[in-house]
């Protein structure tokens, strides 16, 4: 499994985009994931992919006892330490592709931007039942499918004559499997799937699907970045909770 954000030039690209106020998760994914997270209170939280861990803090100050985030990068995991530490949060260096061995069950599992990663998710969807308590809420977001659909990294906008989007071309939707591209650095490794596959894996674990957001742009969201309103063309962003039955 590739370990892509420990590698130095990509980690430090990754962070340099994050760290700007106009980046798609401040101004897009987060307020969409934020607006769908269950009460809190009293629950213990999985963070699956918890990167700095500032989600991890967010689910402590909304009344979670117990939050574990794992990630797979050393490196991502020693900010997290630095920057979202708390005595109620225990953060491990591991894939969540192995989550059953932590041998507990949490009321939340959450993930963001990283599920796009994982190359075999009917069995990690199992896996993701197998750890979350009866009637807890799993709540994930990843990449959009037409985004990571097109096989040669080629999906692009096309443009009017003034220069404005106007159209989205993709291909390969219905082509499951591996992607390379470069993001950063070359030969970065993602898996598509499409729609489907992912929500028939979830309902075949054992979830039930009660939201999905292609989450477009709030006003104030436009006025920050007028290009955001793309979204409205193409969405980058799916986002889906559901309920362990
Ligand atoms: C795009 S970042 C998102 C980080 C964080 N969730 C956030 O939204 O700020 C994706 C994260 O997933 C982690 N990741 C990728 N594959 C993983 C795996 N198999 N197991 C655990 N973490 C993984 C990466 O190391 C990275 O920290």
């Amino acid at each position: 499994m590739q370990n892509i954000f420990d590698n130095d030039v990509f980690f430090d690209g990754y962070k340099s985009l994050r760290e700007r106020d106009d980046n798609m998760n401040d101004l897009l994914e987060q307020p969409a994931m934020k607006k769908l997270l269950p009460d809190l209170v009293g629950k213990s939280v999985l963070d699956l992919g918890c990167g700095y861990g500032h989600n991890c803090v967010d689910f402590v100050k909304r009344g979670a006892t117990k939050v574990v985030g794992i990630d797979i990068s050393k490196k991502m995991l020693e900010v997290a330490k630095e920057e979202s530490s708390d005595a109620k949060i225990e953060y491990k260096n591991m894939s969540m592709t192995d989550i059953e061995s932590i041998g507990e069950t949490f009321d939340l599992l959450y993930s963001s931007l990283a599920f796009h990663y994982i190359d075999d998710f009917k069995t990690f969807a199992k896996a993701m039942a197998n750890v979350t308590t009866k009637g807890g809420t799993l709540l994930f977001s990843q990449e959009h499918p037409i985004i990571t659909a097109t096989v040669d990294g080629n999906g692009h906008f096309n443009r009017d004559e003034n220069g404005n989007r106007i159209s989205y071309t993709f291909s390969d939707y219905n082509r499951a499997g591996k992607r390379t591209s470069r993001w950063f650095v070359d030969d970065v490794v993602k898996y598509h799937r499409p729609f489907g596959h992912i929500i028939t894996a979830l309902a075949d674990a054992g979830f039930m699907i009660e939201e999905v957001v292609e989450p477009v742009p709030e006003n104030w969201a436009v006025e920050k970045l007028p290009t955001i309103v793309k979204e409205y063309i193409k969405p980058n962003f799916l986002i889906v909770k559901a309920k362990k039955i």
